[in-house]
């Protein structure tokens, strides 16, 4: 009998340990879980940071050839049009060349390179070549609006509605086929910030606009306005929306409702942590199947300065 007892004690003892195991095995799988995804998170912010450098530097060095190309271009479009008028007086003063050899001479290089042809082609080249460059200057142009290579990580006073017009132009590929984007602009001053952090945040919200519309053709609208001391920026979309019990989870890291691949679930917790630095709001309004509105308010002159 007093064998058995002392069996049953060691047992006792030994479960309590393998459960203690087992738990904290659980907090330290926990614990490192959420290790990685903080480092997730600072690796993912650090390459928004230099994939945005990147394209900053990349924008520099194309802006300068651009430049050449463009003018040039301009140029070249003036002489070239100036040589075929001069090529349609000659064609007119051929009747008036007495020798045959030097007209049939004419008429065999003409046929050769196919004048007629050349005459049609080249205005139409002309004209989709200074196309294709002024699409090019333009976006090269919003690359550099968009991360205000000129003072990179400064604050400045920006104007931000030429940020949300250079963020609409470097995402228009994929909201265009999705949705109509209206613009209510209303009258702002310019607002202190760090203009690329900020159109940062602007992208998050309009992808995410984007994203939230299904099949159907939706609308997406921008309304910006003045109220004492902030400037505020309204993001309306028609889409999905957000179920209400979901609505508190949605700033957090790693939240997305997206298949692998498309989402992050990084963009409002990024945007969030930036709106703060600005010691600026991000609110949220949505309405299940009818659209979601986020509201954007930002101080127009930084706090920090005000108390120096
Ligand atoms: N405009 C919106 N309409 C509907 N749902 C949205 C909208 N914006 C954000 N969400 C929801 O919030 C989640 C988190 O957004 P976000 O942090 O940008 O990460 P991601 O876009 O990578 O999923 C999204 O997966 C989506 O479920
Ligand atoms: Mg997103």
């Amino acid at each position: 009998m007093i064998g058995i007892v002392g069996v049953n004690y060691n047992i006792t003892e030994r479960k309590r340990t393998e459960m203690e195991l087992v738990s904290r095995n659980a907090e330290l799988l926990e614990l490192n879980a959420r290790l990685s995804q903080a480092q997730a998170q600072l690796v993912q912010s650090e390459k928004l940071a230099s994939i945005g450098q990147l394209a900053a530097g990349v924008a520099h060095e194309i802006n300068n050839p651009i430049g050449f190309i463009f003018s040039n271009f301009t140029a070249l479009d003036g002489y070239v049009e100036k040589l075929l008028a001069m090529l349609a007086a000659y064609k007119e003063a051929e009747h008036f060349i007495d020798s045959k050899a030097t007209t049939d001479k004419l008429k065999v290089l003409s046929e050769r390179v196919d004048l007629p042809f050349l005459k049609d082609d080249i205005p139409v080249l002309m004209a989709e070549t200074k196309d294709g460059i002024t699409r090019v200057r333009k976006i090269v142009q919003a690359l550099t609006d968009f991360s205000r290579i000129g003072g990179k990580l400064e604050w400045q006073f920006a104007d931000l509605h030429q940020g949300i017009d250079a963020t609409l132009n470097i995402i228009s590929s994929e909201i265009k086929y999705k949705a109509d984007v209206i613009r209510e602009y209303g009258q702002i001053p310019e607002v202190e910030c760090l203009p690329s952090e900020i159109n940062q945040v602007i992208m998050n919200l309009l992808v995410n606009a984007a994203h939230a519309l299904g099949e159907e053709r939706g609308r997406i609208t921008i309304r910006t306005r003045a109220e004492h001391e902030t400037v505020s920026i309204e993001i309306s979309d028609t889409g999905c929306g957000i179920e209400k019990e979901n609505l508190s989870r949605i700033f957090d890291p790693f939240y997305t409702t997206k298949p692998v691949g498309k989402g992050t679930g990084l963009g409002l917790s990024l945007s969030y942590g930036i709106v703060q630095k600005h010691d600026g709001t991000l609110e949220v309004e949505s309405k299940v199947g009818k659209g979601t509105t986020f509201r954007l308010a930002l101080p127009i002159k930084r706090r920090r300065l005000q108390l120096e």
